[in-house]
């Protein structure tokens, strides 16, 4: 079993769906419970129908105007009719255009109903955050969530891509950074996230020491993580799916690249090496199609399923550039992919790490 996983909180929560019955769920500001919501997944067998009209999952939508910063930032590079970040900016394959910017809203999406439109799981109590951190912000939704429920707190986003909107809550602020990179901010944190990160991140101890420096004592980070393997459970002899086979070529890309896709089991661990107390790991099976049983299960894997053959599709970088593939032997590939996914035959899932923990206080043991 992968490291930190024994220390699942023990509140379950069904694959069945029967959580979503509860009306204590909690709601989307307030003080935080300590315990994120895990699932595993169990194959409806009776094959109960899923109509995709859930409307809590929303449409892909057009992504909104980038915020003012300087040129070479949007210095942009275009190659097979995607756009990117500026390759001074740092070394991120996945394109930043309107495409990738309405899948990463959709993907964010998934996040709010997998966690029951929760931000953050840290349990700090929510006057006490000043200041908030998002690594890695994308289109910048999580920040603008955040500083909505929190108007009293600071809230700021770094990404490579200044694909934020420009019309954000007083208290959200955005920054084009380079998270590898040595942080400059003298800024001190009471909450740093990161969500979906894996593929930017050249070093995570290394990103985790220096959260560590730039949170207050007392303070907490909190990342959402995807482990980057498919794993599909009804086709375990070859041929391996595609999709099962697209995530093992990113994987391979990262590698080649110098980072690890599959880190988040280990963030557990190092988050210990690195000083930090009381941490937590949850773990969440996520679907990919309506295959298991329960409503919350079935809504993820619909949206899943849209999401992975987005993610596919925007592929395209790393394998051309990374794995050298030729543009129309990736094309044909992404397309089995999506024809895969859409087929409805596998039961396929993704695991998502939902981890919080905190610095100590000064002169606390650790
Ligand atoms: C998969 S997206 C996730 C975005 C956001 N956290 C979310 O959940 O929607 C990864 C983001 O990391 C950004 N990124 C990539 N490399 C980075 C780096 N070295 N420093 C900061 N951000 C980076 C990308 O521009 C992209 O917006």
């Amino acid at each position: 079993m992968a490291a930190g996983v024994d220390e699942q909180p023990s509140q379950e929560v069904r694959a069945d769906g029967k959580h979503e019955e509860r009306d204590d769920a909690p709601a989307a500001s307030g003080p935080a419970p300590a315990v994120m919501p895990t699932t595993t997944l169990e194959a409806d067998d009776e094959g109960d129908t899923f109509e995709d009209d859930d409307s809590a999952l929303g449409t892909l939508r057009g992504s909104s105007d980038s915020g003012s910063l300087t040129e070479s930032v949007t210095d942009y590079r275009f190659e097979h009719g995607r756009r990117y970040h500026s390759p001074r900016a740092g070394d991120y394959h996945l394109p930043n255009d309107e495409t990738e910017q309405d899948r990463l809203d959709f993907q964010h999406h998934i996040f709010r109903i997998a966690l029951d439109g929760r931000a953050f799981f840290s349990p700090m109590p929510t006057e006490k955050i000043r200041n908030v951190l998002d690594i890695g912000c994308g289109t910048g939704v999580w920040c603008m969530e955040v500083a909505s429920q929190l108007p009293d707190a600071k809230v700021e986003g770094i990404d490579i891509s200044p694909i934020q909107p420009a019309m954000v809550p007083p208290n959200c602020y955005f920054y084009v950074d380079d998270c590898n990179a040595d942080w400059v901010s003298e800024q001190r944190y009471d909450l740093i996230h990161t969500a979906a990160l894996t593929l930017a991140v050249t070093d995570w101890a290394k990103l985790i020491e220096r959260v560590y420096e730039a949170l207050r004592p007392g303070g907490y980070i909190e990342l959402h993580e995807y482990h980057g393997l498919v794993v599909c459970r009804n086709k375990p002899d070859p041929p391996e799916p595609y999709l099962v086979q697209l995530s093992k070529y990113i994987s391979e890309a990262m590698h080649k690249m110098g980072r690890d896709f599959n880190a988040p089991p280990m963030l557990g661990d190092m988050l210990r090496a690195a000083g930090f107390v009381d941490v937590e790991v949850a773990t969440q099976e996520w679907p990919v199609g309506t295959w298991p049983k329960g409503r919350k299960n079935k809504t993820i894997g619909a949206a899943q399923t849209k999401n992975m053959k987005e993610a596919a599709r925007n592929s395209v970088g790393i394998f051309t550039r990374v794995l050298g593939w030729q543009l129309e032997e990736f094309q044909v590939f992404s397309a089995r992919v999506a024809q895969e996914v859409d087929s409805g035959e596998m039961q396929a899932q993704t695991t998502v790490y939902f981890i919080h923990a905190r610095k100590p206080e000064e002169g606390e043991a650790h």
